[in-house]
């Protein structure tokens, strides 16, 4: 192997490229989101499975009312992550995820590991929300219209049926949406988000008129393991806010306003995430919240009927919006990679009419409905959180390294207290990451396996920089 062949896994995107691509593909996209559109954004995209489904399994089995503190844990991981993610966005100047960022700045192979990665974040995110987005439908069902799915058609086959019929059925309905290209609208969102926000403070206010304080003893029935066992699984509730820094290319100010718009909706959600949380296992005992839909559920417990029934449907059009944010996300991450060369050209076809990437979302849309009908919620939502946990801690990593080795690359945001925040960020995802059951975590390794196995005999050799340097 010569010196040239060993190094080139390291080659990285230049900027300029990149730019000129984005300009070849895309329309230029008009400056028009303030800080306002920008932080509905982030909680249109955060606030989803997580809060409304994993909370009730995880005060179950792991924390109880101390799901509380696992809250503050996982917040202030995210938090960390968030601020060394606003300063990597910032630096490359063009709307991308994690994986265009690190092309630009740490090479092809990292860039790979992290688009790699962040099909667990968004593919297999996408089936741990579709699979809560199907308990909150078939207990609508029940409540609203006394229809009653059995439950064959509603379980996978780890959890006693044959297949969830709709966590498939929703998955193909989001798909079919963007083969035919929703135009993203900013409106729009902004309205689902206040349908999400207005559910969530309800229960906040009902709960509070429902509180039985005795619930809330013992606080910590699992001890402090349990507490942060219990953060591993509702770190879920937290993904969402790097779809933020793919908005770069609207945003009226992105150097003020990005930065701002992630911190912002991470606070806010933390905020109702603790106050959600501390109605759900006061209202109710938290050893009653092993169900699919605990925050509609808690609400029947008590004799509120109509009330969970209105919980069910705005947490369905909250769902509604997050799986239409990853889906979309992982299309456009395919797209890119295979404009780049790492993955087969047919994932970046364009459809000649609906100008939208239709094979990467056909394909991506298929696989995922597959996995969400035959998966239980627990092993897809562990294996998304060790997929973005690990590209927390690589991006964490990038600000270190790059703060050395391209001091004068253009910043629009700075990570104060450099290196103490990126290192406080590694250390939080790693402990929430080995806070996982070990059978996830081997999960995980074999997936990292098979993805450099892919990069080493395919990508490599296909990417288009390999290309243009033989030429
Ligand atoms: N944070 C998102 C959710 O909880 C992924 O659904």
């Amino acid at each position: 192997m010569s010196r040239s062949e060993r190094s080139n896994i390291w080659r990285v995107k230049p900027v300029d490229l990149m730019l000129k691509q984005g300009g070849e593909t895309e329309h230029s996209l008009k400056r028009t989101l303030g800080l306002f559109s920008i932080t509905a954004m982030g909680i249109g995209a955060i606030v989803g499975t997580g809060i409304f489904v994993l909370t009730g399994v995880a005060a179950a089995k792991y924390a109880g009312p101390g799901l509380i503190l696992s809250f503050i844990v996982a917040g202030i991981a995210s938090g960390l992550a968030a601020i060394c993610y606003a300063e990597f966005a910032s630096s490359v100047p063009i709307a991308g995820s994690a994986y265009t960022y690190s092309y630009a700045t740490l090479g092809e192979l990292i860039a790979w590991i992290i688009g790699w990665d962040l099909v667990l974040e968004y593919a297999v995110g996408a089936a741990a929300v579709s699979i809560g987005w199907a308990g909150y439908f078939t207990d609508m069902l029940k409540t609203l219209f006394n229809i009653t799915i059995p439950q064959s058609l509603t379980a996978s086959p780890f959890s006693g049926g044959i297949i969830n019929l709709p966590a498939v059925i929703i998955i193909l309905l989001i798909t079919a949406l963007l083969v035919i290209g929703t135009s993203e609208s900013s409106s729009f969102n902004n309205i689902m988000v206040g349908i999400k926000l207005a559910v969530i403070l309800v229960f906040i206010v009902i709960g509070a008129f429902h509180l039985n304080p005795a619930n809330w003893h013992p606080f910590l029935p699992f001890g402090a393991g349990g507490v942060f066992r219990g953060a591993s699984i509702i770190f879920f509730a937290y993904i969402g806010f790097d779809q933020i820094s793919t908005s770069a290319e609207e945003a009226r100010n992105p150097s003020r306003d990005l930065p701002l718009g992630i911190i912002l909706s991470l606070t806010i959600c933390t905020a109702l995430y603790i106050l959600v949380t501390a109605m759900l296992t006061g209202m109710v005992s938290y050893t009653k919240l092993n169900v699919a839909s605990p925050v509609s559920h808690a609400l029947i417990l008590i004799g509120l009927n109509t009330a969970g029934s209105i919980i069910s449907i705005g947490a369905l059009c909250g769902l509604t919006t997050v799986l239409l944010v990853l889906l979309y996300g992982q299309s456009r991450i395919f797209f890119s990679m295979a404009r780049d060369g790492l993955l087969p050209s047919f994932f970046s076809r364009i459809h000649p009419r609906f100008k939208t990437p239709y094979l990467s979302s056909i394909l991506i849309g298929v696989i995922v409905a597959a996995v969400a009908g035959l998966t239980p919620i627990d092993i897809v939502a562990e294996l998304t959180n060790i997929g973005t946990l690990t590209a927390f801690v690589l991006v964490s990593a990038a600000v270190l390294i790059l703060r050395r080795t391209q001091p004068d690359l253009h910043r629009g945001f700075r990570v104060p207290l450099v290196p103490l925040i990126p290192i406080l960020s590694i250390i939080a995802s790693l402990v929430l990451i080995v806070s996982l059951p070990l059978i996830t975590i081997l999960r995980f390794l074999i997936w990292l396996v098979l993805g450099l196995i892919v990069y080493f005999i395919y990508s490599r050799h296909a990417s288009k920089l390999e290309r243009t340097a033989v030429q």
